[in-house]
């Protein structure tokens, strides 16, 4: 066969491509702005497919369009790694084998770090995990303010302070969404008890709503850019937060400008009238066929008839392929990857900067391993598998190095290990029972049926006959404990921990306790008589590499408090008065009377004394704080500049966490006594002096006016406190605003 002349095949190929170019369409090129894809697209869709993508059409996906080459949109939890399958039309898990994922450790050890930095990196691991399950929408990061320690998600949210809690799910969400997957942060808003989530309805005065519970999802709106939120399941001022005209229509989109989509709870959409016109763009979890969701066939029907303009579909309908498009769902998406080291890397990494050492009275901690030859290990909390628990935030984790396993793994056979369980708490569900991987032999189970008192006098008889005693104590995620759909019951330790605890302390003076849990627990008992107490949250999947690593000194713990460790419950906000309309509410209502005043607000505003305050954490060096200097205006429009001096005054490298309170002077509307307005953490070499250089924006100083509607910033003086924790703040200067200010 006779060859075409180059030049004439060159320009069959140029005519094909153009052909193929033209007939290929806009939506489809990721080189068209993405708003004109979004509009080429609803410009092609009829109404049952507009419809298909507003509603679920499986546990956690929507219909897409086939037609069009659009995808189901794939959403999965949670806050702290991707939640294994779930069975297409219920809860129970599909049964898969290749749904292991890397569990990090939960959201309050992430805030225990104080390291957005690392929030960063955390977001992306779930990015690479979810792409590689081939999700476009993960369901996290929590923020809701914790306002009683007693709520069941206290550990999958990032604390009591707004400004904390901002940073962090700023550098989890920007983490996520590098990663072309959506964040959704959650759960909009003041779903701060799961007592009566479902029903529960909030009564809150506008500041605290904005000055407190609203401001960390401001900051991922308006900093980070969320392509979604997912609307709580409780009332606020008689309205389901998943269709609430005031915060979604209002403030979130109106205000803040929210172009991406608002997700319902599952299960938290209540009318199609409110879903249709107060803000819902996507139902999710209700019950029934999916057909019969709100947001389906009643809601045609009410477009047909004209109650509901089409408009308002045409609005949701474009929310949601915002973030499709955002995700490159229709486009070619990096592949991801699950479980691979350098995830569980990160993961160790966040477990060891966010331990939190209370107490190591006489320098107890670090041990030095060549000294020792027999370690008792005891608790519960020192084997049990955590990360498959907690329900939505749940993770079937690919392995999860139990405590115990860690302190086998370190001593590697320098020092005896002898286990004893200590207590007996209720058994595992759906996992296997204990994980002693690698202590098989250093665990005594009996193996008849266990007696607690058998079993306290055992582990109270290692720790008398070891060099020192370790006990693992704590809550976990049965009921009323750390877990979703409850709250706990009280602060106590339970299982007769408290008991454990003191016993052995008193058969061991040298007793270290490590408290596995996601919320203050109460310690009075036995505090004094221990000379060590670290918080360990649920520290992740490496969490006992990185517990073991801490204890003999490897690591030299960098973690502060993100919530006020209260030495009783009546100490806090919603428990002082003991009324049900502070909590858990009455007929239907809880009053968030208390307003501004929550956690270390509440403390500094009724004189309280914590057991251990908020930004409160030891090193295994110390520190020195000098040299404050504040100064007007800074970088990138800040109104004040604040400096100071961190030198390492101790024999070994360690990070501080340098905090600053803005304390107003004589302000004329109530106001915290001190509020965090910045923070940095810092390496510091023994010996060395670092400057740390914080700046303060208008919103520092601000407070919000419902009469105005707005941010303002009066004239007049405030304190400027920096120091390492919100009781502890030894440099004070001040700063004086000559000129009222109003900001955004
Ligand atoms: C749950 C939780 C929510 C979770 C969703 C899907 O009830 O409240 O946080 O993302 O349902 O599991």
């Amino acid at each position: 066969m006779r060859r075409l002349p180059t030049a004439l095949l060159t320009l069959c190929c140029c005519a094909a491509a153009l052909v193929a170019e033209e007939s290929r369409p806009r939506y489809l090129d990721p080189a068209v702005p993405l708003e004109e894809r979004v509009e080429d697209i609803l410009g092609r869709l009829t109404l049952e497919e507009k419809l298909g993508l507003v509603h679920a059409d499986s546990k956690f996906s929507t219909a897409g369009v086939p037609r069009l080459g659009i995808p189901k949109m794939w959403m999965s939890d949670g806050p702290h790694g991707v939640r294994e399958e779930i069975s297409r039309d219920n809860w129970r898990p599909a049964g898969r084998t290749d749904d292991f994922a890397t569990w990090l450790p939960v959201s309050i050890a992430l805030a225990a770090t104080w390291n957005p930095e690392l929030g960063e990196a955390y977001g992306g691991v779930i990015a690479a995990e979810a792409r590689a399950r081939g999700k476009h929408l993960m369901l996290g990061p929590g923020v809701n303010i914790q306002r009683t320690p007693l709520n069941g998600r206290t550990f999958e949210y990032l604390g009591e302070d707004p400004w904390l809690a901002a940073r962090m799910a700023v550098g989890v969400i920007r983490g996520m969404q590098a990663g072309d997957v959506a964040a959704c942060v959650k759960h909009f808003a003041l779903n701060n008890q799961e007592h009566a989530r479902g029903t529960v309805n909030v009564e809150v005065d506008e500041r605290p709503l904005r000055e407190l519970y609203l401001a960390p999802f401001e900051a991922a709106v308006r900093e980070a850019g969320v392509w979604s939120v997912m609307g709580a399941y409780n009332k606020f001022r008689g309205q389901h937060c998943c269709h609430h005209g005031y915060l979604l229509n209002t403030v979130l989109k109106g205000e803040w400008g929210f172009r991406g989509l608002v997700v319902s709870d599952w299960g938290g959409t209540h009318s199609t009238a409110e879903a249709a016109r107060d803000g819902l763009d996507l139902e999710m979890g209700t019950r029934g066929s999916y057909s019969d969701y709100y947001l389906a066939e009643p809601f045609r029907r009410g477009i047909e008839s004209g109650e509901f303009p089409v408009a308002l579909l045409d609005d949701k309908v474009r929310r949601n392929l915002r973030v499709l498009l955002a995700t490159r769902a229709l486009d070619d998406r990096a592949p991801g990857a699950l479980n691979t080291r350098a995830h569980q890397a990160l993961a160790r990494k966040v477990a060891e900067e966010g331990l939190v050492l209370l107490k190591n009275s006489g320098a107890l901690l670090p041990l030095d391993l060549a000294q020792i030859r027999r370690i008792a290990v005891i608790g519960d909390n020192a084997v049990r598998l955590q990360a498959h628990g907690g329900q939505s935030s749940e993770i079937k984790a690919f392995h999860e190095v139990s405590p115990l396993a860690g302190l086998v793994a370190y001593t590697d056979g320098r020092a005896d290990v002898n286990f004893s369980l200590g207590v007996l708490a209720p058994k595992y569900r759906r996992m296997e029972a204990f994980d002693v991987t690698g202590a098989a032999e250093h665990v005594a189970l009996p193996d008849r049926k266990l007696d607690p008192a058998e079993l306290l006098e055992r582990a109270v008889a290692a720790a008398r006959a070891a060099d020192v005693a370790i006990v693992f104590a704590g809550l976990n995620h049965e009921r009323h404990n750390d877990t979703e759909s409850t709250d706990r019951l009280s602060l106590e330790l339970p299982y007769g921990q408290p008991e454990l605890i003191a016993r052995v302390a008193a058969a061991n003076p040298r007793t270290i306790v490590v408290l596995v849990a996601g919320s203050p627990v109460a310690m009075d008992p036995w505090l004094e008589k221990v000379p060590v107490v670290v918080q360990a949250w649920y520290a992740g999947m490496e969490g006992g590499h990185a517990i073991a690593s801490m204890i003999f000194g490897d690591t030299n713990p960098s973690g502060r408090l993100p919530c006020t460790f209260p030495r009783r419950l009546e100490d806090t906000a919603p428990h002082a008065t003991g009324l049900a309309r502070h909590y858990p509410g009455e007929a239907g209502t809880v009053h968030y009377d208390e307003g501004l005043f929550v956690g270390y607000r509440w403390n500094d505003a009724k004189a309280v004394e914590p057991l251990f305050p908020f930004g409160f954490g030891l090193s295994y060096t110390t520190f020195e704080l000098s040299g404050l200097e504040v100064a007007a205006g800074g970088d990138a429009g800040a109104v004040a500049t604040v400096e100071c001096e961190v030198t390492n005054t101790g024999s070994r490298a360690g990070a501080e966490v340098v905090q600053l309170y803005v304390e107003p002077v004589a302000p004329a509307v109530q106001r915290p006594v001190r509020e965090l307005k910045a923070f940095a953490k810092v390496l510091v070499q023994p010996g060395e002096r670092r400057t740390v250089r914080l700046a303060l924006g208008a919103r520092a100083f601000s407070y919000y006016s419902p009469e105005r509607k707005a941010w303002v910033v009066d004239a007049g003086e405030y304190r400027i406190a920096v120091g390492r924790s919100s009781r502890d703040l030894p440099l004070r200067g001040s700063f004086h605003l000559t000129q009222p200010l109003e900001t955004r």
